[in-house]
């Protein structure tokens, strides 16, 4: 075990991490480390100085020096002294919000299991992972709160939440329930985080921590374009590949806080998990209520290696084991082809063509179901529109199948047209506030995911049409937010529990349709990349990074959503130019070297391509197909950093597990006149071994390329390459270990 638990101290130690609480004097944790692995040793007197400050409250008299606020803390109430935020707030009947959870006992197993009812972590691979429950009680409510702590060691990684049960009488409201807190000692550090909106997600912010209250946060119900739950706390000189850095992210889909607050001395408390605005939950007798997972971890390697091990822990710890580690196909998707403009014979000119040119899956877009011409009518009737596929859509997916091909399908589950037989049927499913007009967005409305029958309907519309097409692949959009919030079945002291009844709503029809479709691949979307985070990543293996598929906004793009968030998840599609999002004109071969650098697909009419075209989109597949392992898998190093350096250049690279091979793509948008010369500095080589690059003869060890750098000229003989006197062009480098 590499939990030690002595003498009501706690020492979670992963390969590279330790993280240290204890019971303090009043029966309460405090917190005592978060950082690289240290010793362990019966008590650590020097972590927990108690000082006595002038002007703040003591815990006793006789105990002047015990003054919360002063102390690092486990899971904070407020109301005793300590003024900072808490990480949890009970409401009593008699409308006291104080609570003392002293603790009562502990349990230490090994191995995690899955939550009940929500997207969680699992080591289903005896991969050494330790789980230790800490149970505290309040007497006054006898409320129980179980602190649930899991290290995964090979990943340094720490997963927490909290599980709230009463055992006593009273209907209490559980305010704030927050998954992790974490008090540092310091507050040196830049907060990084990933702003963006549709069609720019996840773009790089970073700038130092400030006193007060910093934070990233969501209250639309989804995770969001403008906020990402992941976040970092790095230090000032902290770089991709070197210095101290924490990742912190949360298990859940649905509205966050993660919040940094700088005190008075000069300490910085991170709280991450459900919003608590929006949020409240009447916790009858005999109830209990479970927080989502909160993802921790710890690196003094750079941000490079953070990335790296949240990745393999998704992969390994979090992500459909029946898709974890398969490798993804290459897709044609017809929207921004034909948006809503199409029949049978129409996608079969695209499946025909993509068949030749080496795609292996055809993903069919909005519009094939209801009567559903334009986005103002259908949503909820997943039924086949009749005018497109007289034959039904079994007739088309026959045919693809007999390609040898596989078939996807779009559906946005969530969803109600005003123009739809299911509004007609049930008006009371949309979500609206009594009295109230319902808001539209994109012409449409939501449906209460909260009410079980809701979602029994869809599994039923979904299942039905999965089971009749042998469908392959589901794209699962989600193309608004909600408004009027208001759920018609719940009382009154419950309706701030809609938001998260509706997100357990959508996790209860993602578990149902994954259990009766093992086989079926699932990526999320939400208007792009509005929903990319790790509940969904439970379900669906890979997420649609943005509507934008420009190259160079895919750049940052791609480049931001790394530091969370592993390749494999992004789905990344060439389209047509000029771009439909920024009319920019930008090379095929350039498009391509963007696309490669995560789950390859197509969007765009690929009948009306030339023959040089259709060309050398062929070599592109055969290309991605021959490297797919590595461009899907492979350990990925960001090396030159758009956000923080040169915006005109980025590059990044990928190695494979033995460093045999690797491949890195330089990418510069606008191009110079008598340019200064150019290094590209790799990473993740082994510094002994021998490799070529692009197969040219001359022979580098690894710690060359790693510390000199490939040299400019080398830079221009790229394996391909567009005309380098061109803006938007783009180097891949393939880098072989000799033998
Ligand atoms: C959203 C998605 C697009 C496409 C359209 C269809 O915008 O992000 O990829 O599926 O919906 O309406």
């Amino acid at each position: 075990m590499t939990i030690y638990c002595n003498n009501q101290q706690f020492h979670l130690q992963t390969n590279h991490t330790s993280y240290i609480f204890k019971v303090l004097a009043n029966g309460e944790l405090g917190q005592l480390y978060y950082g690289p692995k240290i010793h362990d040793k019966p008590s650590y007197t020097n972590l927990t100085i108690r000082e006595e400050h002038d002007a703040m409250p003591a815990w006793r008299l006789d105990q002047s020096d015990f003054q919360p606020e002063a102390l690092k803390q486990e899971y904070a109430s407020f109301g005793k002294g300590d003024f900072r935020y808490p990480a949890f707030q009970l409401t009593e009947t008699n409308g006291s919000r104080i609570s003392e959870f002293v603790y009562q006992n502990h349990t230490l197993t090994k191995g995690k299991t899955r939550l009940a009812q929500l997207p969680s972590s699992f080591d289903d691979t005896n991969d050494a992972a330790e789980t230790l429950t800490l149970v505290l009680k309040d007497a006054v409510t006898a409320v129980r709160l179980h602190l649930n702590y899991t290290i995964f060691p090979n990943q340094d990684v720490i997963v927490r939440s909290a599980t709230f049960v009463n055992e006593g009488p009273h209907t209490l409201t559980l305010n704030t329930a927050l998954s992790a807190q974490i008090d540092l000692p310091d507050a040196k550090y830049d907060f990084i985080h990933f702003p963006g909106s549709w069609a720019r997600e996840r773009h790089l912010s970073r700038a130092p921590l400030h006193d007060g209250i910093q934070s990233v946060s969501s209250l639309r119900t989804a995770s969001s374009h403008q906020q990402n739950p992941f976040c970092m706390l790095a230090r000032p000189d902290t770089t991709d590949h070197d210095g101290e850095v924490f990742g912190f992210n949360l298990i859940y889909s649905g509205n966050f806080l993660n919040q940094v607050e700088v005190d008075q001395f000069e300490t910085s408390r991170i709280l991450i998990g459900i919003n608590p605005t929006e949020f409240a939950w009447q916790l009858t007798p005999n109830s209990s209520f479970q927080t989502p997972e909160a993802v921790l971890s710890y690196t003094n390697q750079g941000m490079n290696q953070l990335s790296q091990q949240l990745g393999q822990f998704y992969q390994e710890h979090l992500v459909n084991p029946n898709f974890a580690q398969q490798q993804r196909p290459i897709l044609i998707n017809n929207w921004e082809a034909t948006f809503f403009d199409f029949d049978e014979a129409k996608l079969m000119t695209i499946v025909s063509e993509a068949k030749t040119l080496g795609i292996e899956m055809f993903v069919l877009d909005d519009g094939w179901f209801g009567h559903r011409d334009d986005d103002t009518t259908s949503l909820g009737d997943w039924f086949v529109d009749k005018t497109k596929f007289p034959n039904g859509l079994s007739h088309l997916a026959t045919q693809i199948h007999q390609l040898d091909m596989k078939f996807g399908l779009w559906f946005e589950p969530e969803m109600i047209s005003l123009d739809s037989e299911l509004y007609r049927a049930h008006p009371d499913w949309l979500i609206c506030a009594p009295n109230r007009q319902a808001t539209p967005s994109r012409n449409q409305y939501v449906l209460d995911l909260s009410r079980s029958e809701v979602v029994t309907y869809l599994i039923e519309q979904m299942s039905a049409v999965i089971t009749e097409t042998k469908l392959d692949y589901i794209k699962w959009d989600m193309n608004r937010n909600i408004t009027e919030i208001f759920g018609n079945e719940l009382a009154p002291n419950q309706q701030l529990e809609l938001s998260h009844r509706y997100i357990l709503g959508v996790y209860k029809l993602y578990d149902a349709l994954t259990k009766r479709f093992p086989n079926v691949l699932f990526e999320s979307c939400a208007s792009g990349g509005g929903r990319f985070d790790l509940g969904m990543m439970y379900y669906a293996p890979q997420a649609w990074t943005s509507d934008n598929t420009d190259a160079v906004e895919r750049l940052n793009i791609q480049f931001g959503t790394s530091y969370g968030y592993p390749q494999i998840m992004m789905g990344a599609h060439v389209s047509d130019v000029p771009n439909g999002q920024t009319g920019r004109m930008t090379p095929l071969e350039t498009r391509a070297a963007v696309a490669y650098f995560g789950d390859l697909g197509y969007e765009l009419d690929i009948t009306q391509l030339s023959d040089s075209e259709k060309a050398a989109i062929k070599a592109q597949v055969t290309f991605y197909k021959k490297y797919r392992q590595i461009f899907q898998f492979g350990r990925f190093y960001r090396l030159d950093n758009p956000f923080a350096d040169d915006p005109n250049v980025t590059s990044w690279m990928v190695v494979n597990s033995d460093q045999s091979l690797a491949i890195a793509a330089r990418y510069q948008l606008l191009n110079q006149p008598n340019p200064k010369s150019c290094r590209l500095f790799l990473q993740g080589l082994d510094p002994n071994k021998q490799y070529t690059v692009n197969d040219q003869p001359e022979v580098f060890y690894g710690d060359e390329l790693m510390t000199a750098g490939l040299l400019s000229p080398r830079i221009l003989k790229a394996h391909s390459e567009t005309t380098t006197l061109a803006d938007f062009h783009a180097n891949l480098f393939i880098i072989k270990a000799c033998h």
